[in-house]
């Protein structure tokens, strides 16, 4: 469908995500013909430093989560604004003009959400115009590397009604040869846990945001040790160079105290910044963990130097509220030797435009970029191609049940058998530094 791609249409809407809370579609058609559409996920555990969701506020709506005033800036002041001048095919040109026209450092003016639906509905419906999928688009004819998951499997914190302080227990299968291989093992595991939570009795589970289970549990421990014996089960070696290592998101900025300190429920007692590293460093002797992400919180910058130093050259550290997918706070912490890799969520930063640039930043200072959806979620499948366009090597979607989360997972199948023999998994490899 080739023809113009300047911006003819900008439509958006309020519709709902994955946890029954309101969000942002945005469809958008260009003069060519050619049309895109996006959804915009919402997080739950959301970082100080991400740009602004606008929400109404209005209390009688949706308790206050409506999303229409996001949606009619879209409608009133983006439309006109773009639509018979701007080109969808520049999308940095798209993006610098929408953050123009914000004019805040954080995107609290039109709304973080109203200009990320812009930003990649533009991006889908050039890629229509190019007749191309989404990843081939974006990163052109060596976009051939299929990510590895990482997996939820139990789930805490704000994801999950009761139990643990920490939010992710995740399954990584590094002994994989390919994404479907990778996914159909942590399958197993998956259903390997709900056979040991069935008979702990007590342990009754429930499916937490992210599709994960959600177990009332007494100690994080626990949570390891079930994941390690489940993977055995499923008849798999769980080691650090095995079939299937661990994952956490310690989430850790959703309970650390006004006075730096970190308050485990679960294990009953508070911890310093110095000894919630060395009990993750603990664990990692003890289980196979081989990436732990937001293991401090977001501004204890002191606490990563020494979490890094410590567990930097064995384990992926990854900062999310750390870094919040902003380049600068990216630059900031590359500078002072923190963390070795970052979570990339676009709707912490907003435009398609920034998001990328984050990635090519952790790619040229060493850092490890780790695509990731968010615990509210739509049908929009939009970072599975950003995945493989950018060649990020790994992809954190949530865990293998709930169809937002298995619309990503479904759409790098679908990618996987597209590029065939010209594809490649990113494998075992990602993970070689710390191996
Ligand atoms: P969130 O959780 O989307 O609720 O922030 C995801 C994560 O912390 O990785
Ligand atoms: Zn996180």
């Amino acid at each position: 469908m080739a023809g113009s791609t300047t911006i003819a249409a900008v439509r958006a809407r309020e519709v709902l995500d994955s946890r029954g809370n309101p969000t942002v579609e945005v469809d958008i058609r260009l003069d060519g013909g050619a049309t895109g559409r996006a959804i915009v996920p919402s997080g739950a555990s959301t970082g100080r430093h991400e740009a602004i969701e606008l929400r109404d506020g209005d209390p009688a709506r949706h308790e206050g989560k409506g999303v229409l005033r996001a949606v009619a800036g879209v409608n009133t002041i983006i439309a006109p604004a773009v639509c018979g001048s701007t080109d969808a095919a520049d999308q940095p040109a798209l993006d610098e003009f929408l953050r123009e026209l914000d004019g805040t450092s954080n995107k609290s003016s039109l709304g973080a959400n109203a200009i990320l639906g812009v930003s990649l509905a533009a991006a889908h419906a050039a890629a229509a115009a190019a007749e191309q999928p989404l990843y081939r688009y974006l990163g052109g004819p060596d976009a051939t590397t299929l990510p590895m998951p990482m997996v939820n499997i139990i789930s805490g914190g704000r994801h999950a009604a009761a139990g643990l302080d920490m939010q992710d227990f995740l399954a990584i299968p590094i002994g994989a040869e390919t994404y479907s291989d990778a996914l159909r093992m942590v399958v197993d595991v998956y259903r390997a846990v709900g056979r040991i939570l069935t008979q702990m009795g007590p342990y009754a589970y429930g499916v937490a945001d992210e599709g994960g289970y959600g177990p009332p549990m007494p100690c994080h421990e626990d949570a390891l040790a079930i994941l390690y014996d489940a993977t055995r089960m499923a008849g798999y070696r769980s080691a650090r160079n095995g079939d299937i290592a661990i994952g956490m998101d310690v989430a850790a900025s959703e309970f650390v105290d006004g006075d730096g300190s970190y308050a485990l429920r679960a294990e009953g007692r508070s911890f310093t910044s110095r000894e919630l590293a060395d009990l993750l460093a603990h664990w990692c002797d003890t289980y196979p963990i081989i990436s732990i992400e937001d293991g401090l919180a977001e501004d204890d910058w002191d606490g990563w130097e020494y979490l890094t130093q410590r567990l930097g050259a064995s384990a992926q550290l990854i900062g999310d509220d750390l870094f919040t997918t902003n380049p600068q706070r990216l630059a900031q912490g590359a500078d002072a030797g923190i963390a070795n890799a970052v979570l990339v969520k676009p709707n912490q930063i907003g435009t398609l435009t920034e998001t990328l640039e984050t990635v090519r930043l952790a790619q040229e200072r060493g850092y490890l970029p780790v695509i990731s959806a968010r615990s509210g979620e739509t049908e929009d499948t939009t970072i599975a191609d950003l995945a493989v366009a950018t060649g990020a090597g790994q992809i954190k979607v949530g865990s293998i049940t709930r169809s937002e989360r298995l619309a990503k997972y479904n759409r790098l199948l679908r990618i996987e058998e597209e590029l065939g023999e010209g594809g490649r998994f990113a494998g075992r490899e990602v993970f070689a530094r710390f191996l």
